[in-house]
């Protein structure tokens, strides 16, 4: 079991210094957003959390960690009775040792893909609707419950839109009780098990001119949570940057940036506070040569957050992964010359590399919040 006194102790003694680690360096890109009344972090999880010199390196830079993939169902459930805490408790332990925030991912991934195999084939009785409801609710409630207090910041629904079509996806849940019940329901859970977190939906819709469809459908569902009362505070947007048309020829691919204002303009229009979430750059369709390719991604950086920090709800920027060595994109689609890719802003020597120096920049330039 996770020791909770010792647990919250750490976190009252974050809470004093709420935007930096204890070991944060003075020019880190935590103490740049910092001085910016901002929060900047990045994702641990599995063999990269096993590193102690990547360990360092989390800690040297950033004010914030969210765990890659030991907080979702997958890693946190075996089956319908049980839950395996032991991976998101060391990451949260050494968080809050090293006095960094904690963000949590995900209360609710809305995605069959992504839930375990055991919800498909879990047995929903006579009365699906109400064992669906009664098995979400003892998850969200009781891992929201479990981090109350040193999670300050839930992603509690994520891509809950399907991003061809708009619509709300299917999952074993959603068949049983209604897609727009459960995600009600892990919202409410959610705010009564942390009432102090700060409640995010989270998706990848993005400013590619194809992102319509996904665009409107995020909208569609934030409006009708808010219509509803549902309580969410904040759209968190992933920032996978250049994803759609990493295997495509066309550079970074080719972008609406009026059509992504009007959606950033319609969701802070709701009351929602800004995240960006997950940043890297798929790099697949990008040059070989390392120099050229490293500013193509830092311009393309730059570009992306100067709009994002323009609007005061963006207080909060996590990279997905800090150095390209430990980047999920690696394992994705390879690239076509067999080249390692270059989405973040450390090389795989944890060297800086021109998109760190991109979003310290933007930071700098960025109103104060
Ligand atoms: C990814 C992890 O990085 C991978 O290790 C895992 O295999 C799949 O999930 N959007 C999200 C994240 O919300 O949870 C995903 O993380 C990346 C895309």
């Amino acid at each position: 079991m996770i020791d909770r006194r010792g647990v919250l102790k750490g976190a009252a003694a974050a809470a004093a210094l709420p935007l930096l680690g204890a070991a944060t360096a003075a020019d880190s890109l935590a103490a740049v957003a910092a001085s910016k009344g901002l929060r900047f972090g990045s994702t641990v999880g599995g063999k990269n959390f096993e590193d102690p010199a990547y360990r360092a390196l989390n800690v040297a830079q950033c004010g914030l960690i969210v765990p890659e993939n030991a907080m979702k169902w997958v890693a946190l459930r075996p089956d319908a009775k049980s839950f395996d805490f032991r991976a998101a408790d060391a990451i949260v332990r050494w968080a809050v040792d090293n006095r960094m925030g904690v963000r949590g991912h995900t209360l609710l991934w809305h995605s069959p893909q992504w839930m375990p195999d055991w919800v498909t084939r879990h047995d929903y009785g006579a009365q699906p609707a109400r064992e669906a409801a009664r098995l979400l609710a003892d998850h969200v409630g009781t891992v929201a419950a479990r981090y109350a207090g040193v999670i300050d910041s839930f992603d509690v629904v994520n891509e809950a839109v399907d991003s061809d079509t708009g619509g709300l996806r299917e999952t074993a849940l959603s068949k049983a009780m209604g897609a727009e019940n459960a995600i009600d329901l892990a919202f409410r859970t959610a705010r009564q098990a942390a009432p102090g977190a700060q409640l995010v939906y989270n998706d990848y819709m993005s400013w590619q001119d194809d992102g319509g469809k996904h665009r409107d459908g995020v909208l569609r569902l934030l409006e009708a949570l808010k219509k509803r009362g549902t309580p969410v505070d904040a759209l968190g947007v992933q920032g996978h940057l250049g994803s759609k048309y990493s295997d495509t020829p066309t550079g970074l691919g080719s972008l609406d940036v009026r059509a992504w204002r009007r959606f950033l303009d319609d969701a802070t229009g709701m009351g929602l506070d800004l995240l960006v979430t997950e940043l890297d750059v798929h790099d697949n369709p990008l040059p070989a040569d390392f120099a050229v390719r490293d500013k193509l991604v830092a311009d393309h950086t730059r570009a992306y957050l100067d709009l994002m920090l323009s609007y005061p709800q963006l207080k909060t920027i996590m990279c997905w992964g800090l150095s390209d060595k430990y980047s999920w994109l690696q394992g994705l689609r390879p690239r076509p010359d067999g080249l390692p890719k270059r989405p973040l802003p450390f090389d795989a020597d944890f060297a800086p590399k021109p998109m760190r120096d991109a979003i310290a920049a933007a930071i700098k330039a960025a109103a104060p919040r």
